[in-house]
């Protein structure tokens, strides 16, 4: 579904991804970890199309994306989560749910017919579906802002799936979160694989990402050094040298 292929990305004389080949096959969970600023946003980020790659290409679903502007992917099938949680505080939790399922299919004219003839009904029903996901019905007309920490991450969630993703990219889901919300995250994630979305789960949560995660790629200063099953990349030396900060790694 998405394949990697020597992606780097320097800044200036920093290599925040160096050479990175990754795939993410239809109905995976693939976990990205590594120490900080090892580059896992910053792929989070040349995949959604934040960034122009320095060198690379990234194929999703067979195509070629690597140049292909950030609204055009999400359009494509793909939608990412934010480390630093960026929804509109101001609008209620409906409401950005609702913005976010009309604006994934914008300019598309199959989409605005089909908004046209009954496609109102169909959003505003996927709007319900997307609040019972994330446990926030009965918190719908409240604004944003007054949410509590664990909601709005839910509620960014729900609002990346508001785009009817084929691939997700979950950037740091359990950051600040309690042991109970983690255990909720957990379920949803897996919730997905068993509707056949793709995951990108970059996580620092450990009990989480070696949980849920199919395959495991681990990045220490923009280079891949590890990929395998959880248990292969717990058993990986050059793994826990890297956490450890081990300088002869
Ligand atoms: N826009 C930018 N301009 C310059 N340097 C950047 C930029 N974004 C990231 N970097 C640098 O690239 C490297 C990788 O950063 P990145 O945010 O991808 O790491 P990370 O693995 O997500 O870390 P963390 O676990 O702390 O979130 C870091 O050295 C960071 O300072
Ligand atoms: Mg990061």
């Amino acid at each position: 579904m998405l394949e990697l292929k020597g992606l780097s990305k320097h800044f200036g004389g920093v290599k925040a991804v160096d050479g990175v080949d990754l795939r993410v096959r239809k109905g995976e969970i693939v976990g990205l970890i590594g120490p900080n600023g090892s580059g896992k946003s910053t792929t989070v980020n040349l995949v959604c199309g934040v960034y122009p790659a320095t060198a690379g290409r990234i194929m999703f679903e067979g195509a070629d994306i690597t140049r292909l502007a950030p609204h055009k992917r999400v359009r494509g099938g793909l939608a990412r989560t934010f480390q630093n949680i960026r929804l509109f505080q101001r609008l209620t939790v409906w409401e950005n749910l609702w913005v976010a399922r009309n604006t994934a299919g914008q300019g598309e004219p199959r989409r605005l017919f089909g908004n046209w003839v009954g496609g109102q009904r169909a959003a505003r029903a996927s709007v319900e579906e997307l609040l019972e996901f994330a446990g926030l019905h009965s918190k719908r007309d409240m604004v944003t802002g007054a949410l509590a920490f664990g909601e709005q991450r839910r509620l960014e969630f729900a609002r990346a799936l508001a785009a009817e993703p084929r691939l997700l990219l979950l950037d740091e889901p359990a950051a600040g979160m309690n042991l109970e919300e983690i255990g909720d995250l957990r379920h949803r994630i897996v919730d997905l694989r068993r509707r056949g979305l793709a995951v990108l789960l970059i996580e620092h949560v450990m009990e989480l990402v070696m949980g849920v995660s199919d395959r495991i790629a681990v990045l220490n200063f923009g280079r891949k050094i590890a990929e395998g099953s959880p248990a292969e990349i717990q058993a990986h030396p050059d793994v826990q040298a890297a956490y450890l900060g081990d300088a002869e790694v």
